[in-house]
C-alpha cells in the first residue's frame, strides 16, 4: 500500500484537504496526515484522526520513541501539502524545521507536491516567486493555484484546486516514480517537463447553425484532459485549450474554454507562440456553415429543410507544424483511421503524417468501434523520423504518459 504524508499547513482550504484525504483513503492509499498547529486551528484534530485511522500530531514531541521529525518523512512514497500557505512554502524553500510538516519536508526523499492556497497578492509577491522557483529547480511539484473567488470578496489567483484533481495530480506522480525512477532520484525523474511550456488542445468544436442549433462530434475531451493532467504532474507549465469539455480543470493547468474551430485555433496558435510542445488532442470541425443565422431558423410551411451551405475550416495541426511559432517546438497530432481498400491503418497514418508536417502522430485504429468516452485507449505512436511506438491498450492516464516520453526525447538540452 503505497504510503502518503498529507500535510495541511493554516489556510481556510484546509477543509477541502478532507475531500483529498478521503479519495487517498478510499482508493486505497495509507495516510498519515500532518497539520501544523495552524492547520488545527481551520479543521480540528478529531477530523483528521477519524478519516486517517491514525493519530495525528503537529509537533515533534507526541511519541517521541518513534522518532517521527525523521520516520514519517524517510518512510513516505509521496508527501502531498495542501493547501500550502506562503509560509509553508517559504519554510520549505530556505529548509527550516521548526514543526512536524516542516521537519518531514526535510526528511522526505520521495516526490513532493504542494498545492498552494493564498490571497494573489502573497502568490505574486517576489518573495514567494522566489520561493516557488527555487522550489520547482529541486524538483517539487509546485501546482499552480486556480483562479476565482478568494475568501472574502475578492477573486483572483490563489485558489486551492478541486481536490479531486489534486488527487488526479498525486497518482499520477506517485506512479509515476513507482516505474520510472531507477538510478535518479524520484523528484528529478518526476518533473523531467519542469521550465517546459506545453499546449493541449481537448473536445469537440461546435459549428453554429443559429443561436441554439450547431454541427459537433462525439470528443469526450478525456484523452487531451489526461495529457494535460500528466504534462502538470511532470513539471511543465500546461494551457489546456478545450471545446465543449465537461470535466473539471485539471489542477495547476491554465484552461482556456472556446466553442468552435476559429477559436480554439486562435487560441492554440497564440500559446505556441511561447511552448516547447503542443499536443493536437482536440477534434477540430473540419467545415462549418457558411453563415450563422442571427435568428433561430425556422421550419417551412411547405416542409422542406433550408439548404446547408458549408466552407473549410482551417487546419490547426497542419499551421502549426509548418509555421512554427516557436523553433525547435514539438508539434504532436491525433489520428482515428480505418484500414480499405486504398491502404491499411498505419499506411493511411503514415500518409497523414507527412501531410500534415507534425513530428508525432498519435494513431487509434477506429475499425473495430469507437474510442470516444471511453477511459481506454491502444495506439502507435508514429515519428516524422520513421520511427513507431505501439502502445498496448491501456488507460488514457498511461498513453499520455508515453507520449510526453516520446516528446521530451525530442527536446533539446
Ligand atoms: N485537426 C486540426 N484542425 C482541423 C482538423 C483536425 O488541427 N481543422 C487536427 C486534430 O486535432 C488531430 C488531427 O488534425 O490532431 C486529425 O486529423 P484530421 O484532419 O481530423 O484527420 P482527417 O480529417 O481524417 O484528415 P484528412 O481529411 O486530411 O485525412
Amino acid at each position: 500500500m503505497p504510503r502518503v504524508v498529507l500535510g495541511v499547513s493554516g489556510g481556510i482550504a484546509a477543509y477541502k484537504a478532507c475531500e483529498l484525504l478521503r479519495r487517498l483513503t478510499e482508493s486505497g492509499h495509507d495516510v498519515t496526515v500532518v497539520p501544523t498547529a495552524a492547520a488545527l486551528e481551520f479543521v480540528g484534530a478529531p477530523t483528521w484522526a477519524a478519516l486517517s485511522g491514525k493519530p495525528v500530531a503537529t509537533d515533534v514531541w507526541t511519541s517521541v520513541h518513534e522518532v517521527p521529525h525523521v520516520r514519517i518523512g524517510q518512510t513516505a512514497d509521496l508527501v502531498v501539502v495542501a493547501p500550502a500557505t506562503a509560509d509553508l512554502v517559504a519554510k520549505a524553500a530556505h529548509g527550516i524545521a521548526d514543526d512536524l510538516l516542516t521537519n518531514t519536508l526535510l526528511t522526505a526523499r520521495c516526490p513532493v507536491v504542494l498545492a498552494p492556497a493564498m490571497h494573489t497578492e502573497m502568490w505574486e509577491h517576489p518573495a514567494t516567486r522566489a520561493n516557488v522557483a527555487t522550489l520547482r529547480e529541486r524538483g517539487v511539484v509546485v501546482v499552480e493555484p486556480a483562479e476565482g473567488r478568494l475568501t472574502g470578496a475578492d477573486t483572483g489567483k490563489g485558489r486551492l484546486p478541486d481536490p479531486g484533481e489534486i488527487f488526479e495530480l498525486a497518482r499520477e506522480v506517485l506512479a509515476r516514480s513507482a516505474t520510472g525512477s531507477a538510478g535518479s532520484s524520484a523528484s528529478s525523474v518526476v518533473t523531467d517537463l519542469a521550465g517546459r511550456r506545453v499546449v493541449v488542445s481537448a473536445g469537440g468544436t461546435r459549428e453554429y447553425l443559429d443561436p441554439v442549433r450547431f454541427l459537433g462530434n462525439r470528443s469526450s475531451g478525456l484523452q487531451g484532459y489526461a495529457l494535460a493532467r500528466a504534462a502538470a504532474a511532470r513539471g511543465a507549465e500546461v494551457t489546456l485549450v478545450a471545446a465543449n469539455v465537461a470535466l473539471p480543470d485539471p489542477a495547476g493547468v491554465k484552461v482556456v474554454h472556446v466553442e468552435t474551430t476559429a477559436q480554439l485555433r486562435d487560441e492554440v496558435v497564440a500559446a505556441a507562440a511561447s511552448a516547447d510542445a503542443v499536443v493536437m488532442a482536440a477534434a477540430p470541425a473540419d467545415f462549418r456553415p457558411v453563415t450563422v443565422s442571427e435568428g433561430k431558423i425556422k421550419k417551412a410551411d411547405d416542409g422542406s429543410a433550408p439548404p446547408l451551405e458549408l466552407v473549410q475550416n482551417p487546419d490547426v495541426l497542419h499551421e502549426l507544424s509548418t509555421e512554427r511559432g516557436h523553433p525547435g517546438s514539438v508539434v504532436v497530432g491525433f489520428a482515428a483511421e480505418t484500414g480499405d481498400a486504398s491502404g491499411t491503418v498505419l499506411e493511411h497514418a503514415r500518409a497523414k503524417l507527412a501531410r500534415k508536417g507534425c513530428d508525432l502522430l498519435v494513431v487509434n485504429d477506429v475499425s473495430g468501434g469507437a474510442v470516444f468516452g471511453s477511459p481506454d485507449n491502444e495506439a502507435v505512436i508514429l515519428a516524422a523520423d520513421g520511427g513507431s511506438v505501439e502502445v498496448p491498450r491501456g488507460t488514457k492516464a498511461a498513453l499520455a504518459q508515453v507520449i510526453w516520453d516520446q516528446v521530451a526525447r525530442r527536446f533539446g538540452p
